[in-house]
This record gives C-alpha cells, sequence and structure tokens, in this order.
C-alpha cells in the first residue's frame, strides 16, 4: 500500500508554509538571526508538540515563525517545504501564508512575498511542480487589520490567487469579515476559509454563503448537519481534510473515528492534506498512509482523493487536464 501511495500523483491545497517549519531549520534560522528560542536542540522542540486543542497549537506555531525574518528564510523555508513535495509526488500545491504574523514583528510584506514567490518559481523551473499563492487572514485580529493587509497585497496581485481564514475559530465567526471578503472579491481574488475544524458546522454554511467561498478548509463538523451535507455533496463543494492534524489537535480521538472516508463514500468531495506538517508528524505520503491503514481503502479510493483536489484547485483548465492524465495513467498503469 504504502508504495502504491509514494508513486501516486499528488495535490496539496492546505499547507501554511510557516507550519512546514522543521526544527533544525528552526534552529539555523534561529542562530543566523541572533534570536533566542527556549528550546536547546531539535528534539527538545519536537517533544513540545503535544496538543489538546487548535489554539494550544497556534501558541506554539505562532511563536516558531517569529525566527523568519529576511527574504532568504522564507526562500529556505519555501525551498525545502517544495523538496518535500517532489519526495512525495506532490505535482501541485497551493500554499497558505499569514503576512499578519510577520508584519505585526516589522517584518515588511514585499519581504515575505519576495521569498516565498523566489521558490516557488524556482520549483516550477527545476521539478515541474507547479503552485498557486493563497494570502490568510487571522481571525484573532481585527477587520482594519485585515483590511490592512489586503491594502499591502495589491502591488502582489498577479501572485495571490485567493484570500483565505485561519486561525482560532472558536469566538470569531466568518461573518466578522464578511466586509474584507467582499472587497477582496470586488478586487478579484478567489475565496476559501478554515471553518467546521473546531467550529460549528454552522461556520461551513456562513463560509459558503457570506464569504463566498469556493471550497472549505477542514470541514469535517459538516456532519452534525446532514442537510449541509446533502448541499455538500449536491453542489461537490471541495472539502480540504487534514487527517494527521485532526488527530493531533484532538478533533478525533484517533484515526478510526476520522469521518474522511465515511464522507468520501458518501459522494462528498475530500481531499488528504498535510496543514502544518513539521508539528503533526507528516507530510503527503504520511497523511495518505494514516488513512489507509486505518481503513480499508482501495487504489481507486486513493486515487479519488488526488482526483477530488485536482478538480478543486485553483490551476488552469490545461493544467487540470495534465493532472488528470498523469493521475489516469498512473491507476492504469498498477
Ligand atoms: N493556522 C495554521 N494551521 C491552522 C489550523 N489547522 N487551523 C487554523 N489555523 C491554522
Ligand atoms: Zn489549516
Amino acid at each position: 500500500m504504502y508504495q502504491f501511495i509514494a508513486g501516486l500523483p499528488k495535490v496539496e491545497l492546505h499547507l501554511h508554509i510557516e507550519g512546514s517549519l522543521e526544527p533544525e531549520l528552526m534552529f539555523e534560522l534561529a542562530q543566523r538571526n541572533g534570536i533566542d528560542i527556549p528550546f536547546s536542540n531539535p528534539e527538545e522542540v519536537r517533544g513540545a508538540y503535544d496538543f489538546s486543542n487548535l489554539q494550544s497549537f497556534l501558541d506554539i506555531y505562532y511563536q516558531g515563525a517569529q525566527v523568519l525574518i529576511s527574504k532568504r528564510d522564507f526562500y529556505d523555508l519555501t525551498w525545502a517545504y517544495m523538496l518535500r513535495c517532489k519526495a512525495d509526488n506532490v505535482l501541485h500545491t497551493e500554499l497558505f501564508f499569514d503576512p499578519q504574523t510577520h508584519t505585526d514583528r516589522g517584518i515588511s510584506f514585499d519581504t515575505v512575498m519576495e521569498g516565498l514567490t523566489q521558490a516557488l518559481l524556482q520549483a516550477e523551473l527545476e521539478l515541474g511542480i507547479t503552485s498557486q499563492l493563497i494570502l490568510c487572514f487571522l481571525r484573532h485580529l481585527d477587520e482594519a487589520s485585515a483590511f490592512e493587509t489586503l491594502q499591502q497585497a495589491k502591488p502582489w496581485k498577479q501572485e495571490i490567487v485567493a484570500v483565505g481564514l485561519d486561525s482560532s475559530e472558536i469566538g470569531h465567526p466568518p461573518e466578522k469579515f464578511a466586509r474584507v471578503f467582499a472587497e477582496a472579491v470586488k478586487q478579484g481574488y478567489l475565496t476559501v476559509a478554515h471553518a467546521g475544524e473546531e467550529g460549528p458546522s454552522s461556520n461551513i454554511t456562513d463560509a459558503l454563503d457570506i464569504l463566498k467561498v469556493s471550497r472549505i478548509d477542514h470541514g469535517v463538523r459538516c456532519v452534525d448537519d446532514p442537510q449541509l451535507v446533502s448541499r455538500l455533496i449536491e453542489q461537490q463543494i471541495h472539502l480540504t481534510v487534514c487527517p494527521l492534524s485532526n488527530t493531533k489537535l484532538k478533533v478525533f480521538q484517533s484515526m478510526e473515528q476520522h469521518s474522511i472516508v465515511d464522507l468520501l463514500r458518501q459522494g462528498v468531495s475530500v481531499g488528504i492534506n498535510s496543514d502544518d506538517p513539521a508539528y503533526f508528524g507528516g507530510y503527503m505520503n504520511d497523511n495518505f498512509a494514516a488513512v489507509a491503514s486505518s481503513f480499508h481503502t482501495s487504489h481507486l479510493e486513493l486515487a479519488k482523493f488526488t482526483a477530488n483536489a485536482i478538480d478543486a484547485s485553483f490551476c488552469s483548465i490545461a493544467r487540470k487536464a495534465e493532472l488528470h492524465q498523469n493521475l489516469q495513467h498512473y491507476v492504469d498503469s498498477q
């Protein structure tokens, strides 16, 4: 099974670039930038990754991101992730980045973008991996800060395909950002949002109806509302599900209790993603393997996760056709 997964072409639609910061690189950047971190080695950092819920993770994740200062740091971070994509046969990836995590520390929006885009361009040229960038607003911050961030993105409009919404879901519902998302849509951005990860299924409905999202990030709480599940199936609204993240953050107590395979078999468009792989114990192949080993998934079911992600991706029609062709060729060869 692992061999099938390793060779399977993959598309990742839910990856926070700051969440791909491995402890080794965290140490290297801390040293390079003269920043103190409260750990003495990478193993100690890994030992601290024991989370009880989303917030307990976010506190450590924002702390880790503080080692990112220069364009070179953002480039190194992104290049390391793209090499992991190559290793896991990820052919297309759509990355979230959290500008406010950096601009609030005095790092310019341009510094972040310059580092990210340089690595992504190199990955396309040297590794053949295509990508898109999604700017995420931090929902624990206020509307004014999100508007300011949207303004800072203006010179980079061509490099950013969509805006998203992440961070602490409970207490920060989609309607808080209704006006920012309306403005983003007016400026020509697509929209996505984390919804129904820890928060109620009504956040999924509101993200669809108020924020006009093209797909839902996580969305696993949809199972609490059968009418919503019917809508997701009917309208083929894609959920970017992150299995290892959900078990690490105790959204599900074990992988066996995860709803992803049940949703797939009901006809919901679900995909498999790594979310914050450096913190949750694995990249794409590990997430696929965790699902495959906990459920009796067939090769065709595993391939369907990729097919769903291709259809829900923001790449061109031509690239989608190419990715589907690649997938079909692989399935036929097995
Ligand atoms: N930021 C990074 N990872 C996240 C997650 N899983 N949920 C919400 N915000 C995040
Ligand atoms: Zn996420």
